[in-house]
Parts: structure tokens; sequence; C-alpha cells
């Protein structure tokens, strides 16, 4: 468990899988002798969000709930964004230049190459329709619904959309975007021929497993934090707009 006396180097040095997660916080290793609260002090980082995150991002029994519950919706938006920027900027474009190389260097017939570039590409076109309607339309939705909830006297034109609209529209298509990176790795192991660069198949297949590890972990915060939280701040906003 990690925590905020500890010395931010020897936290990140004892625990590398929390690397990727450094730069969702703006956060770069150069760290001194600074404890992960000075860290994220000097950085304009809430502490406690850190810590949440980093500890449930460890350990894979927690179930993110109570903990992240005490942020601010503006402060979770925050980080699921920059967390979309790292899949599509960093960890996809790394996977796929692996996968290419992986089958430009082997023995594949034509048909075994093109069934895993287009598996990938179908991926990526999902993976981009998933992020963009969050990004576009629910994440916007969330942070007016949040200033709504701070107003006086919310919109009315707000409040009357939210009777047609709730968040279990969102959470009843929201799918997991792990699972076809769990069938491609299958590919990989079980089905295609071995491949000669082995090194090259592992890099592509830990690549593939830390991914999926961390779309788990985002999912669970979007699922098991964000939504029951919008749902509840849909239900008081409602009632407050009905008592009135
Ligand atoms: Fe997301
Ligand atoms: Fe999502």
């Amino acid at each position: 468990m990690i925590t905020r006396e500890r010395l931010m180097y020897r936290v990140i040095l004892e625990n590398l899988q929390l690397l990727p997660i450094l730069p969702r916080f703006n956060l770069k290793p150069g760290f001194g002798e600074l404890s992960v609260d000075e860290v994220c002090q000097a950085h304009e980082v809430n502490t406690d969000f850190f810590l949440e995150i980093a500890n449930a991002y460890l350990d894979e029994l927690y179930i993110p709930g109570e903990g992240l519950s005490l942020f601010s919706l503006d402060t979770m938006v925050n980080y699921i964004t920059s967390t979309h920027t790292y899949y599509t900027d960093i960890a996809l474009p790394t996977v796929e230049e692996k996968i290419h190389r992986l089958m430009e260097g082997s023995k594949l017939s034509e048909k075994e190459i093109h069934l895993v570039t287009n598996f990938f590409n179908d991926y990526k076109k999902d993976f981009m329709a998933h992020i963009t309607q969050e990004e576009e339309h629910i994440l916007p939705y969330v942070l007016e619904l949040e200033r709504q909830s701070g107003l006086e006297k919310p919109d009315p034109g707000f409040i009357q959309k939210l009777q047609s609209y709730s968040i279990s529209e969102f959470e009843k298509e929201h799918d997991r975007l792990e699972i076809s990176l769990k069938h491609l790795s299958e590919l990989i192991i079980k089905y295609l021929p071995p491949f000669d660069d082995l090194h090259l198949c592992h890099e592509v297949l830990n690549e593939l497993a830390g991914l999926m590890k961390d779309l788990v972990d985002h999912a669970d915060v979007e699922d098991k934090v964000l939504i029951p939280r919008v749902a509840e701040l849909e239900v008081s906003l409602l009632n407050s707009a009905n008592s009135v």
C-alpha cells in the first residue's frame, strides 16, 4: 500500500508497473528525495486521488468505490481523458508497431497475416469509436451535470433533458475493450504457427497483457466509480428540481 509519506522514487522503483500512470498526472521521473505528497503538491496533483488510483492499479483485488467517490467528477474526468490519450498516443501505436514487425519477419501465410492485421484494425476502429463516444458525449454531459448541480437555479432545459436521459443508457452499452485483446493473444499463443523471433513475440504478448490490465482498471473507474456517482447526482438534481 502506497502512502503519502513514502519517497516517490522508491515507490516507482519498487512498482515499475506504475510508470504508465505517471504521465496521466503530468509526473516525470527525476523525483529526487521528495515524498509522494511533495511531488503531487509540486505538480498540483491531488495527493489522495493519486494514491487511490495508484493503489487500485497495484492491487488486482481492489474494488474502486468509496475512496474515489470523495473526489469531484471533474478530477475523474481529467484522469479518464488523459488515460484515453495514453491509449491512443502511446499504448495502441506501440503494440501496433510491434505486431507489424512480428508479421513482417514471420513465415506466416498471407492469409494469416491478413487475419491478424484485419483483427487489429477492426479493434482499433472499435476502440476509437468507444473513446470518441465518451469524450464527445458522456464526459461533457458529466461535467455539465456537475456544473448544474452546483447552481442555485439549474437550467430548466437541462432538467428536462434529465427526465428522458440517464447515464444508465450509457452503462448498458458500455463494452469491455480488453476482451478482443485477449482473443488476439489467444490467436498468437494457440492458433498461429510458432514465430522465429520469439523475443519479439513475447514482447507483443507482454504489451497486450499490460494494455489489457490497464483497460480493466480503466473500465472499473468508469463502471464502478464514475457511473454510480453520476447516477446519484442525476437523482438528487431531479429531486431538488421537483421539490421547488
Ligand atoms: Fe474510457
Ligand atoms: Fe469506457
